[in-house]
């Protein structure tokens, strides 16, 4: 008998970096998922439909590891299958959703009935295998699959984000994969050696999520794509774009798109576009597609 759990992907609207350092982040679900199949076998066996390199296998295994651990259950004799529809290291949440879906799987596996809050708890703690330090906005996003207002601070808020239209995103992979730890850390470094100017970017940045918010409840598509310029801007200034990046997001706006930004830890991975209508959204995916690069659809729900 097989057991199985799911995580869903995910894009990060606004306040990626600045989120790990207390702002708030505006973060919502993709459709496409990471599912996980756990059956019995004479020893642990992970097999992924990807080809991932040696060091992220060995990080899946200490993220199972580590959840058993954490489970208290000593039982290690199964075969774990992993199938996503999720590019990894590319900023759409591979990691996040591969230790949501585990937990889920195991949960299962060992019929433990874990609610939606532990199975975000574990993720998060399998998170920090594969980031280090994360902020937790990904394993809320893709443990509840709902868009959300996420800051932790002392501790942790979580709101739901009130949608009024519906968005028509496309997401373009630059082709290179990023690393998040390494963005992260470059981030810290930005931030030490420049105190007043990581000072003035972080308070830009508040800013920006606090007017998304309101324009998101508004339903003022052209404001939330202006916003996602200037946080585009931010990611630049604190070092986590690339040439790459920046011409993906300049090919996006001269296809009269309403916004573009990096989504995620950036170094590569992904950018997210808002395109003012579904036919404006279909011939920027086409013409990325054209210009060679893996873009695909997704649209953001109205809430409201
Ligand atoms: O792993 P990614 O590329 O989805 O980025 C996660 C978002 C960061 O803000 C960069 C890190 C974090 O923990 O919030």
């Amino acid at each position: 008998m097989k057991s199985m759990g799911c995580g869903f992907g995910k894009i990060i609207f606004f306040g990626e970096h600045f989120v790990v350092h207390g702002s708030f982040a505006i973060a919502c679900p993709l459709s496409q998922k990471t599912c996980v199949e756990i059956q019995k076998s004479d020893f642990l066996k992970i097999i992924s439909d990807k080809d991932v390199p040696c060091d992220v296998l060995d990080l899946q295994k200490q993220l199972i590891e580590k959840l058993l651990s954490l489970l208290r259950i000593s039982d290690n004799k199964f075969s774990i299958s992993i199938i996503s529809e999720l590019i990894s290291s590319a900023g759409m949440g591979y990691s996040a959703s591969l230790c949501v879906a585990t937990a889920r799987a195991l949960s299962d596996y060992f019929k433990l009935n874990l609610c939606d809050e532990k199975i975000n708890e574990l993720a998060f703690e399998g998170e920090k295998i594969f980031h280090g330090n994360p902020s937790g906005v990904d394993n809320t996003v893709s443990t509840f699959g709902k868009s959300i207002l996420f800051k932790k601070d002392d501790f942790v808020v979580i709101q739901n984000l009130k949608i009024k239209k519906s968005l028509n995103i496309v997401v373009v992979f630059s082709g290179e994969t990023g690393n998040t730890k390494t963005a992260v850390e470059k981030v810290n470094k930005f931030k030490e050696l420049n105190d007043k100017s990581w000072s003035d970017l972080f308070v830009e940045e508040c800013e920006i999520v606090t007017q998304a918010k309101m324009v998101f409840e508004l339903g003022d598509l052209e404001k939330i794509g202006l916003l996602m310029n200037c946080n585009h801007e931010l990611l630049q200034k604190i070092g986590v774009s690339t040439q790459k990046l920046d011409i993906l997001v300049n090919i996006a706006l001269q296809n009269r798109a309403l916004g573009a930004k990096i989504t995620g830890s950036g170094l590569g991975g992904c950018i997210i576009v808002l395109a003012k209508n579904s036919e404006q959204q279909n011939n920027i995916c086409l013409e990325f597609k054209k210009l060679g690069y893996c873009s695909f659809t997704t649209n953001i729900e109205k809430t409201l």
